[in-house]
């Protein structure tokens, strides 16, 4: 393994996690306790108190520093020579010895990309990929996803009634991606499956059983995106990884088919589960505030800064992790060389000092769309575009044709359990027909 990639995805050192018994816990980092149902539920309700009392905190049980602040935050995404993303896919419970073995059974070829990547090729890489990623490409899109979002509505809207994650929301987006990649709509569905995983054996706390069974996956996932990129390496169509292959045959220099592969592997993932969530959390706001859900039926031209306040507000990425490649300073305290660091945006998002009455959903906030929920700085989420583009054409779509569209009453909200997605796995709503 290079030495760039020891903090990579799907390895991971078994003392990673261990407690560190040296240091003492503070009172906010004994609070802190990132996997409990009451924390899942609502996080921003211990964002709100440790903003107040130790807005950088060092947790040694779990071992990060964890930043809380909007304008520390900020610090960390634009400084990524200090603030290295090399982490950012790091298992963070440990891969387990007989998962590991699985691992290094299924040949998987995981370098950084994008990402996780240094500076130094990052900054090569992202030209290419992103300058591809071209406005033109985004917007041919939207007459696609329009009829995407409106086929599933079809076949819902005359129940009265749904559950909006599984019938429409989880979906929509790994078919929007698939159309980007030129990918077939089967192959969504299949995906769409092991992406939920991989966020667990990433960013969750899954046992040993469950850890073996989705490593399985991993495997499965990778030749699938090797096939993929593969087929339009002999026959590039008019996409978005077609016009990656162009690149690469005009000048096979500029990055490896490994490289590809990659890129693809995350995107895969990058491009949908993330869609999914933010949309499913912004119409649990939309809804429990009902004026808004009005309002924006009233006048649609406020959708797109309702996205932003969706992503502001509750992002289904509300945390993210960097590690230190020198001491630093940051909101005063002192943190060592090798640090690793939690950025709770989820928390940056609610910060006064940047978004007055912070926890109130406003589709007409002037500053939403400084909101972090897509990073900041050189690692900004290079699907931006794409995402904003499906929340709009989901949101617009939904209050024209369902205005009526209300919660359930009393439905229970469930969150996948992991450190930095945020998204509620169920929805249901009724209407009248
Ligand atoms: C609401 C949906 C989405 C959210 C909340 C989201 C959030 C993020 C965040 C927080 C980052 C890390 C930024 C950093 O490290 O500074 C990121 C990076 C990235 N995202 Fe997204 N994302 C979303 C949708 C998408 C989509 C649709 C795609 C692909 C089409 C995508 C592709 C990427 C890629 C490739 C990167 C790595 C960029 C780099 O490091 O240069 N994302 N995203």
């Amino acid at each position: 393994m290079s030495a760039d990639n020891q903090f990579g995805m799907f390895h991971s050192d078994p003392a990673d996690a261990m407690p560190d018994s040296t240091c003492p816990a503070s009172e906010t980092a004994q609070a802190f306790k990132p996997f409990s149902a009451e924390y899942l539920q609502n996080p921003y309700q211990f964002f709100d108190k440790a903003r107040e009392s130790e807005p950088v905190f060092y947790s040694p049980e779990y071992n990060y520093w964890v930043v809380l602040k909007y304008d520390d935050i900020a610090t960390v995404y634009r400084d990524p020579e200090t603030y290295s993303p090399l982490n950012a896919r790091h298992p963070v419970t440990p891969i387990c010895p007989a998962a590991a073995k699985i691992r290094d059974q299924q040949n998987l070829a995981i370098e950084p990309s994008l990402v996780d990547e240094s500076s130094a090729t990052h900054k090569h890489h992202r030209k290419i990929f992103g300058t591809a990623f071209t406005p033109k490409r985004v917007n041919q899109m939207e007459d696609r996803i329009r009829a995407i979002v409106d086929r599933y509505i079809d076949r819902f809207i005359g129940d009265g009634h749904a559950e909006l994650v599984s019938q429409l929301l989880y979906e929509v987006p790994a078919l929007a991606i698939f159309l980007f990649l030129g990918a077939s709509d089967e192959d969504a569905v299949f995906v769409k499956k092991l992406g939920s995983d991989r966020a667990i054996v990433n960013w969750g706390s899954p046992t040993e059983t469950e850890q073996v069974a989705m490593m399985h996956g991993m495997g499965e996932h990778w030749q699938f995106t090797k096939d993929l990129v593969d087929r339009a390496y002999r026959n590039p169509g008019d996409n978005y990884l077609g016009d990656l292959i162009r690149i690469h045959h005009d000048d096979p220099s500029l990055f490896t088919i490994n490289y590809l592969y990659n890129v693809m592997f995350l995107m895969q993932f990058a491009g949908h589960e993330t869609t999914t969530q933010a949309s499913a959390n912004g119409l649990r706001h939309l809804l429990t505030d009902r004026e808004q859900w009005e309002l924006l039926c009233a006048q649609p031209d406020l959708i797109e800064n309702a996205v932003e306040e969706i992503l502001r507000i509750d992002s289904s990425i509300f945390g993210w992790r960097r590690i230190t490649t020198r001491e630093s300073t940051l909101g005063g305290v002192t943190i060592p060389k090798g640090a690793r660091i939690l950025m709770m945006m989820g928390s940056g998002n609610h910060d006064e000092d940047m978004f007055p009455n912070g926890a109130k959903f406003d589709a007409t906030r002037r500053n939403a769309k400084k909101h972090l929920g897509l990073g900041l700085g050189a690692h900004f989420c290079m699907g931006a575009p794409l995402a904003r583009l499906e929340m709009r054409v989901i949101l617009e779509q939904l209050t024209r044709r369902l205005p009526s569209l209300h919660l359930v009453d009393d439905q229970s909200w469930n969150y996948l359990p992991t450190l930095v997605f945020r998204g509620v796995q169920k929805l249901e709503v009724e209407w009248t027909t």
